[in-house]
């Protein structure tokens, strides 16, 4: 399998694989005129992706299929949204494409597993309909989609902004970080987004910070964090997340991930990613991940959780050929 970051002719049929993400820093730092949260994050890829094969048709017809039939291949997902936004943009009505999504990434976890298939489809469409957009291109298309799909494209380790959309990639050398998670989450629950940050801002808007100024200064700070310059499993995140008690407050199954994820002796630290309910601990590297959840596996089997073992990736959405 070759990986074709930019296939110098067109392609008939593309493979394109979306990873998840966690977050290592969420900070809710206030409210945005348009209703949206400020936030300044720290997100991470996963080497745990979704698989896309797209296959391009001349019928005009964009079609999705799905290996898990729970997901919803309507113009609710993001898949679809996102190849309608470039057709009718683009105006290429003509072009249609027939895709297949192999889910392995849990469903409304937290992971952005909607937002990365979204994206991949962004950048395998690209390339499959010979568009020509540039990774800028790409980014505001992405940004009108969701406010975690401009991250999804090119993945790694990035600073969010904004209300998600504003990126700072953080240059580690990647070669020198070989940190892994052991992830949870109980496939019975999903957290709703717009729940979570409604309810976050009906308990703690009184203290949130209120202009650009205070914004500004926690964006610097948290640049300069020493976990992050370079990440390294010596001094490794500590994990803040303002949705966290929000959402464990009213998900037990998220209290009883945190408490059990509190337990495994070889974690480096414990969290949830984004809004819920998937929770995490990060291990220095992918075998000590494994030796916690080989000894573990059936305690959180027993209490209802999946589990998922994974390195850090360094990279997004990636075009095989
Ligand atoms: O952009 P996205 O569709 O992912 O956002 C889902 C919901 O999460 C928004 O409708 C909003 O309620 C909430 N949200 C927010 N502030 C952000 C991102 C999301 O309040 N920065």
């Amino acid at each position: 399998m070759s990986i074709v970051e930019n296939p110098a002719s067109p392609v008939e049929y593309l493979r394109v694989s979306a990873p998840a993400k966690i977050n290592l820093h969420l900070e809710v730092l206030g409210l945005r005129p348009d209703g949206f949260h400020e936030l300044a994050m720290v997100m991470q890829s996963i080497d745990l992706a979704d698989l896309l094969e797209m296959r391009k048709t001349q019928d005009g017809v964009i079609s999705l299929c799905c290996d898990d039939s729970t997901l919803s291949t309507d113009k609710d997902n993001l898949i679809i949204r996102a190849a309608d936004l470039l057709r009718s943009r683009l105006g290429v009505k003509d072009l249609g494409v027939a895709i297949r999504l192999e889910k392995k990434i849990p469903i409304g976890a937290g992971l952005a597993g909607g937002s990365s298939d979204g994206a991949a489809t962004l950048i395998g469409l690209n390339s499959l309909w010979n568009l020509k957009l540039t990774s800028i291109q790409l980014e505001k298309f992405a940004a009108e989609l969701g406010s975690d799909m401009p991250f999804c494209l090119a993945g790694g380790t990035q600073l969010c902004f904004g209300r998600g959309e504003r990126l700072e990639p953080i240059n580690s050398d990647t070669s020198k970080v070989s940190m892994a998670i052991l992830l949870v989450k109980d496939p019975s629950i999903s957290v709703s987004t717009p729940w979570a940050y409604a309810r976050c801002r009906e308990l703690n808007a009184s203290r949130y910070l209120k202009c650009e100024n205070d914004f500004e200064h926690r964006r610097n700070e948290l640049r300069k964090e020493s976990w992050l310059n370079p990440l390294r499993a010596s001094d490794p995140p500590s994990l803040r997340n303002d949705l966290q008690s929000v959402v464990a407050s009213a998900t037990p199954s998220v209290r009883n991930a945190l408490k059990l994820l509190a337990d495994l002796p070889g974690a480096l630290s414990f969290g949830m990613s984004g809004s819920g309910p998937s929770c995490f601990a990060l291990y220095s590297d992918y075998e000590n991940a494994l030796l916690d959840l080989e000894s573990s596996r059936n305690i959180f089997e027993n209490e209802g959780f999946q589990t998922w073992c994974c390195p850090l990736r360094f990279k997004g959405v990636m075009l095989y050929s």
